[in-house]
């Protein structure tokens, strides 16, 4: 510590529980909106770390960038080097069925990819990894207790945004059983998976394949606050 991409020189910075948007200026927004007490512990590539508290409870949110190239990176460095224990990916999704509404959120049960990500990393041969059981647990239990509805699913995790033959998430949809397309959590459940560590992920949906519905960039940044508010009651 520090490491290639985290500047903070004390594990002590960072909470045991990091919630990691994609967009660093959603990681701020977080911060600025429901925290208390906050540090910035990173600012490197301007991918910005917050420690603060929520209802008096400490945690962190961390932007992870885009893809699983990006959040491989910062995921791995906060299990092994900051012992930080539980990661929550709160993002966006492209839905692949009507029955996915925009700002809709989904838990995703489980992540298909046919991204090599996994292979390369570890040797991992299979296409499908798992979140955290005891994190979605505590996960649905928070949606239940906000009153928040929230979709149990596989999602799709994967390496392209513009795919030239657009009609292929029909396949993954129904092949796979995927309902959603994102692009992160494939990698940071590998991760979790490896260094014995713990995963979840929670999406709104911003956009849809199926219906060609979507939400605007600034809409993105600000609007996700139901599927924030469940990811917050993480905090320990
Ligand atoms: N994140 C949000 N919408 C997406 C889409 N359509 N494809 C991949 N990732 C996304």
């Amino acid at each position: 510590m520090p490491t290639p991409h985290i500047e903070s020189k004390n594990k002590d910075e960072i909470a045991k529980t990091v919630l990691m948007p994609g967009d660093p200026l959603r990681a701020k927004f977080i911060a600025d909106t429901f925290l208390e007490d906050v540090t910035q512990f990173n600012g490197v590539r301007n991918v910005l770390g917050y420690t603060g508290t929520y209802k008096g409870r400490r945690i962190s949110v961390m932007a992870s960038g885009m893809g699983m190239p990006s959040i491989g990176i910062y995921s791995y460095e906060l299990y092994k080097f900051y012992d930080v224990e539980n990661i929550i990916r709160i993002g966006s999704c492209g839905g692949y069925t009507p029955d996915v509404k925009l700002y809709d959120v989904i838990l995703a049960k489980d992540v298909w990819s046919e991204s090599s990500f996994a292979k390369v990393q570890s040797g991992y041969e299979s296409d499908v990894v798992e979140g955290t059981p005891e994190l979605n647990q505590r996960l649905m239990e928070y949606a239940e207790e906000l009153e928040i509805p929230m979709h149990i699913e596989r999602i799709h995790s994967s390496d392209v945004f513009y795919r030239e033959n657009f009609e292929e998430y029909k396949e993954i949809h129904h092949k796979h059983g995927c309902v959603a397309v994102e692009m992160e959590a494939f990698a940071l459940f590998h991760n979790a998976q490896v260094l014995g560590k713990n995963a979840a992920c929670l999406l709104t949906v911003s956009d849809n394949l199926a219906t060609h519905e979507a939400t605007t960039s600034e809409e993105r940044q600000n609007a996700f606050t139901n599927m924030m508010k469940i990811a917050l009651e993480m905090a320990e």
